[in-house]
């Protein structure tokens, strides 16, 4: 089978890895992909939002298998376009995706079905918004309804911070025009849970826990991730048990009732508080960089997976006993602004996986393209193991413009 990947990133290079271990796949694209994903995969200059472009593409190839990796490409409609032409596609239509793409659909969907997440209330109205919060303990939870590339949530520690953040998404229009949900403050360890979900029935994923603020001790700023590991021993067969019974199968049930059936990758951003686990977010898709944590550990054929989901027939997961800790090499300045061309040694002297998420090839040369440059993945019997595997290896990329944590999985080492 012919299969395309949708997305550049370290995911979707972790995707193009357990696709490339499957004895049923005869060629891999990417769409864009980079420079890591075209050592396994033809890469393709097409973006990931030119859903009719992405589809002739497929159509023209013969592609039996598309695989979308990043939500932009979802909230285009890339499933909706493709299942219209009849092709076979892995991902939630535009209608699915809401689930990510509106807070407030995600809210009131766990209102209603009784899925534990925090009290929430949504404004539209600045100054509604600005009383209500004033009458309110603090932090305050403040999110921007709509994708926002994970800028859209500001915990507000005083009024001051909240009224800015405030202006800024129903004023100032930010983000673009929308409404603010305003919730209720969680506190405990956050993990994620990825489960393959086609309509009602659900396949769930290891556990993986990422680590959204870029500096060691979780200090400085968010960003898209600094690094991920998998299993988590804080969290035990009872709570994950809890996680897919109370969450994630409710979920995909209620989706079915509201018309909107679910297929593809159903992540929950799950905490886990003194009074339970509860639901952060819901994502449509492969968590970055959880999946570059959790695929590795996959034992079963991925695209055998893939397929059952799209045609919704049955399959069983097998999961690898090992760790997997990963570390993300991000550009100095990133999240903030951070410079691009700056030249990658010692990759092959690496002796775990690199998963690349923003590079650019320059003949034989590998630069910095993004400001998460590369994944570096180790794998142990045990996560202290997988620590010591992913750090050697980083020590054996050379380069003048990147940056690392060192304490990834500080909590599991701690508890
Ligand atoms: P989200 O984009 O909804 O995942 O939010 C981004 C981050 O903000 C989460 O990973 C949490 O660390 C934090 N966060 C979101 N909602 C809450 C909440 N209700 N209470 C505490 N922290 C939250
Ligand atoms: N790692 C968080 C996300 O993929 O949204």
């Amino acid at each position: 089978m012919k299969v395309l990947v949708i997305g550049g990133g370290g995911r979707e290079h972790a995707i193009v890895d357990a696709l490339s271990r499957s004895a049923k796949v005869e060629k891999i694209y990417c769409a864009p992909g980079n420079a890591g994903i075209a050592r396994q995969a033809e890469c393709v200059a097409i973006r990931e939002t030119s859903v009719e472009e992405l589809r002739d593409f497929a159509l023209e190839k013969g592609i039996g298998l598309t695989v979308v990796g990043p939500e932009v490409a979802l909230a285009a409609g890339v499933v909706d376009c493709f299942k219209a032409a009849g092709l076979r596609i892995f991902g939630p239509t535009k209608a699915a995706a809401r689930i990510e793409s509106s807070k407030e659909f995600a809210k009131e969907l766990m209102a209603r079905y009784n899925i534990p997440t925090a009290g929430f209330r949504a404004f539209t109205e600045y100054a509604e918004a600005r009383d209500y919060v004033a009458g309110r303990p603090f932090p305050a939870v403040l999110k921007y309804d709509g994708l926002a590339a994970g800028k859209g949530v500001v915990i507000a520690q005083t009024m001051a911070e909240a009224d800015a953040a405030l202006k800024d998404m129903l004023l100032d229009d930010k983000f673009g025009e929308g409404k603010v949900v305003i919730e209720d403050y969680l506190e405990g360890p956050e993990f994620s849970f990825m489960c393959f979900v086609s309509g009602r029935r659900v396949w769930p994923m290891v556990l993986a826990q990422d680590h959204k603020r870029a500096y060691d001790g979780d200090k400085g700023p968010n960003t898209g991730g600094m690094g991920a590991y998998s299993p988590l021993p804080f969290i035990t067969p009872e709570d994950e048990r809890f996680a897919l019974e109370r969450i994630l199968q409710p979920v995909a049930d209620a989706m079915v009732t509201e018309g909107c059936p679910f297929e593809g990758v159903l992540y929950g951003g799950l905490m886990k508080t003194a009074q339970g686990i509860k639901v952060i977010e819901f994502n449509a898709r492969f968590g970055d960089p959880e999946t570059e944590v959790v695929l590795p550990r996959l034992k079963s054929d991925i695209v055998d997976i893939f397929c059952a989901v799209a045609e919704g027939f049955d399959t069983q997961l097998e999961w690898h006993d090992f760790a997997t800790l990963g570390v993300v090499l991000a550009s100095k300045g990133y999240p903030g602004s951070y410079e691009k061309g700056h030249e990658i040694k010692g990759l092959e002297q690496v002796e775990g996986t690199v998963y690349h998420m923003g590079t650019k090839a320059d003949g034989d040369r590998i630069l910095t393209a993004g400001g998460r440059v590369l994944f570096v993945v180790g794998r142990g019997r045990d996560l202290a193991e997988a620590h010591a595997a992913a750090l050697r290896d980083v020590a054996r990329i050379k380069c003048d413009n990147l940056f690392h944590r060192t304490d990834i999985g500080h909590w599991a080492f701690e508890k």
